[in-house]
């Protein structure tokens, strides 16, 4: 079958958004108008969360007000703690996530008490409780409290998962990493909320699917998949032998590469900063300049340049976090960016319902099961 040019809808413009834009010439990727440097350098997740899901950027009053109600909506109900102690401990985080938010739009459902916004915020302040408890519970044997008096998301993501007071340069890398992961414009996960709230369901139908699309390799999951490529090097000239011989035998390098980003991602150069920064903390000497040395491999022979994915992982391991949750962090910030499109979507709803291109065969006339040779 031929290729055609809109395979994969790359290039297709899908719908209006006053979001995001990614790699509009002259602007390359905004938040509601705001450039990612901007953003990175001078605001904390929460600011972006409240950008994203209000529409515009909070006073200092609604700052501390908002990061004061996040911190009141850490705790977990106990049917879903219940549900959360059922799902095996050998599972991946990631089937934690979308498990842990069908839960809660049975427990919580949205409706007259609970409307979108609330909802947005809920999902924003505990899918880090969700995963951590999950998690410690399936080491220790007994729940843990998820409720913590950290004033900002990555603070209490760290606590909860080390079990005490954050390291800042941890902290701050970590708050950062989640105002570049927060949008993207129609990316897969965006584009499957989109779709599924068009049909008019409940909000929390919408974001569980995003979270199966944004688990797939080719989307979030590659910060993990980036991860188990740059460990398995010892040395530079180790990654750069490993590398050549994926590309050799037309393999690819997760991490690497971008549908709409053609020369650079913007969030990589923030990212990767970070990532050098935590090595020199951590005296590591051998993940960085093995990521390094597979950026200027993946640029000699390919022209391919790192996403954010790739300078995530490092950046990630060198906070002390686990592989497996990568991608469920990536849920924890894109949750802003899919309840900002969600409330979008309702606000001008049309249903999502493409047309394809047949082709099959031609019409041609039904035979009997009795009749049939094969
Ligand atoms: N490693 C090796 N080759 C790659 C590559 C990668 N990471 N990304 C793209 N390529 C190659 C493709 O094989 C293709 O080669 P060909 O023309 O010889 O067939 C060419 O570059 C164009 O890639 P294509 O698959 O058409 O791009 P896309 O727009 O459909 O895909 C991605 C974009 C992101 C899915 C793709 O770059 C990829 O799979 N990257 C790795 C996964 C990843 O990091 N995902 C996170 C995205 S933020």
């Amino acid at each position: 079958m031929t290729k055609d040019k809109s395979a994969g809808l790359a290039g297709v413009i899908a719908g209006h958004t006053a979001i995001a834009t990614v790699g509009k010439e002259g602007m390359g990727l905004t938040y509601r108008g705001y450039s990612i440097s901007d953003l990175a350098e001078h605001s904390s997740f929460e600011e972006v969360a409240y950008l994203l899901i209000y529409g515009r950027l909070p006073s200092q009053k609604e700052l501390s007000n908002y990061k004061e109600q996040l911190r009141g909506l850490r705790g977990l109900p106990k049917g879903l703690k219940t549900i959360l102690e059922q799902v095996p401990g050998d599972a991946h985080p990631m089937d934690v996530m979308r498990t842990g938010c069908s839960a809660l739009g049975s427990l919580e459902p949205e409706g007259k008490t609970r409307d979108q916004i609330a909802i947005a915020n809920r999902l924003v302040a505990c899918f880090g409780s969700i995963l951590l408890y999950w998690h410690h519970f399936h080491i220790k044997g007994t729940g843990i409290e998820t409720v913590t008096e950290d004033e900002t998301t990555a603070g209490h993501f760290l606590r909860l998962l080390h079990g005490k007071e954050p390291n800042e340069l941890h902290r701050r890398a970590l708050d950062v990493s989640l105002i570049l992961y927060a949008e993207h414009e129609f990316n897969a996960s965006t584009f499957t909320a989109r779709t599924i709230i068009s049909t008019l369901p409940d909000f929390y139908s919408a974001v569980t699917g995003a979270i199966g699309a944004l688990r797939g390799p080719l989307h979030g999951g590659a910060n993990e998949a980036a991860m188990e490529l740059i460990e398995q090097f010892s040395t530079p000239d180790e990654a750069e032998k490993g590398i050549i011989q994926l590309l050799t035998a037309k393999k690819l390098v997760m991490g690497f590469g971008h549908r709409v980003y053609k020369i650079s991602d913007p969030r990589s150069d923030v990212i990767k900063k970070w990532s050098k920064k935590l090595a020199e903390a951590a005296g590591d000497n051998r993940l960085y300049p093995v990521s390094e040395r597979i950026e200027q491999v993946m640029w000699r022979e390919k022209k391919l340049f790192p996403n954010l994915d790739f300078y995530s992982a490092t950046a990630y391991h060198l906070c002390g976090i686990p592989t497996p949750m990568f991608t469920p962090l990536f849920v924890m910030s894109r949750i802003t960016g899919w309840a900002a499109h969600i409330i979008e979507q309702r606000g001008d709803n049309r249903l999502i319902r493409p047309s394809a291109e047949y082709v099959g065969p031609e019409p041609r006339p039904f035979v009997p099961i009795a009749r049939r040779t094969a």
